[in-house]
């Protein structure tokens, strides 16, 4: 049995009458770019979240542009966020006209450590992103705190978090906006692009909504761009939003059934969720020594991973520029030789779980068995598995 990393044919049988449905409906009424759906979806999505306004974009990164661009954002102004992400975190920084000032992650959640960012703030600095990387909220109290002492906004990068609570709010509440992105695997995934940006903030979100259609359809009050949702996206999401609560609650019982069967395997530290956080586990992130040889054997018995993401952002040559060392983000460069994803889906059954475990238990026993015919059991290395 080849185990895959997601299955999105799975969750498409599971819903297909609803979805084709909605699909037909969208193609019979030629509402390809926005209409219908899309503003249907945008209401349902801010409802859920408690939010006043959805401004839907073409992609997740899209939405941190044109977030960027409504809070005002100048060249050569700061922003702080996360050493660990998908670069678009950090790249629409830059083409927003901004500078990237990266924060290293705390030791236990692969969030940025809130108590490395009062150093990285100087006069320029006049944002933060925090991201609720793999799906578990950021230390929103602290970071929340750290933003209204020095006036700076704060958008949070939700893209992996749909859902995720923080002392039993949702995330995407606390800062000034917040952006998600509904690619195709994520926790609410389009069948193509899609994201958009939330917030209270009324003239943001007419902005936004303004700025993401050229700057206004008939009167053009501004150059915008085009960061539309098609149709088509508004319609699979209005059709899967409904069964996200559940797919969401699928992800967890996956994941505590890894921890049970994970745990005490030597070598394996399992993720760990911080007291008042419900990690919603877009990804199941473990971590390991022998990151490249557990992969390898994961690989060879069929059983898909990834890595999530091969380097801390500070350390890919699209950064080259700003000379950074592993010594300045220790946790987000040791994290990134000691990451395996494993594969979580709603869908995915016990059945697969277990042939995981056996084949992780299994590299562990394998591994031993080298050390002892080395003649070196008990030593570290056994137990770093
Ligand atoms: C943390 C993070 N931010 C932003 C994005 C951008 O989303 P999109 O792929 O929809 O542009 C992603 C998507 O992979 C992401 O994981």
């Amino acid at each position: 049995m080849k185990i895959p990393f997601v299955d999105l044919h799975a969750q498409y049988l599971s819903i297909k009458k609803e979805v084709d449905a909605a699909l037909a409906e969208t193609i019979a009424q030629s509402s390809y770019i926005r209409g219908p759906q899309v503003e249907a979806f945008e209401r349902a999505w801010a409802d859920t979240l408690g939010v006043k306004h959805c401004v839907s974009c073409a992609n997740g990164t899209d939405a941190l542009y044109v977030a960027m661009r409504g809070l005002g954002l100048k060249p050569g102004e700061e922003v702080i966020t996360t050493a660990h992400s998908w670069i678009s975190t950090s790249e629409t920084i830059t083409q927003a006209g901004g500078r990237v000032v990266f924060c290293d992650t705390d030791p236990v959640t692969f969030t940025i450590d809130p108590a490395l960012i009062e150093a990285k703030i100087t006069p320029r600095t006049v944002g933060l992103i925090p991201v609720h990387l793999y799906g578990q909220s950021c230390d929103m109290d602290a970071i929340m705190a750290i933003a209204r002492k020095h006036s700076l906004w704060v958008i949070e990068d939700c893209a992996q978090a749909h859902l995720a609570r923080y002392k039993g709010k949702l995330v995407g509440t606390f800062g000034n906006v917040a952006t998600f992105s509904f690619y195709p695997g994520k926790n609410l995934g389009a069948y193509g692009d899609a994201g958009c940006l939330v917030t209270n903030d009324d003239q943001l979100a007419d902005w936004a909504a303004t700025f993401a259609r050229h700057g206004g359809k008939g009167e053009h009050i501004m150059e915008g761009i085009n960061s539309r949702m098609d149709g088509l996206q508004g319609a699979v999401l209005l059709a899967k939003l409904p069964h996200l609560a559940g797919w969401t609650q699928a992800r967890q019982r996956v994941a505590a059934r890894y921890a049970e069967l994970l745990e005490g395997i030597p070598g394996i530290d399992l993720p760990k969720v911080l007291p008042g956080r419900e990690h919603v586990y877009h990804l199941y992130v473990i971590r390991t020594d022998r990151r490249d040889g557990l992969r390898k054997h994961l690989t060879d018995a069929g059983i898909a991973t990834v890595i999530n993401y091969p380097k801390a952002l500070p350390f890919y040559p699209a950064y080259e520029y700003l000379k950074h060392a592993p010594a300045e983000f220790p946790v987000a460069y040791a994290n990134q030789s000691r990451i395996v994803s494993l594969p979580i889906y709603p869908e995915i059954s016990d059945a697969a779980i277990l042939r995981v475990r056996d084949s992780i238990a299994g590299f562990g026993a394998a591994d031993t068995k080298k050390t002892e015919a080395s003649g070196q059991a008990g030593s570290t290395t056994r137990s770093r598995a």
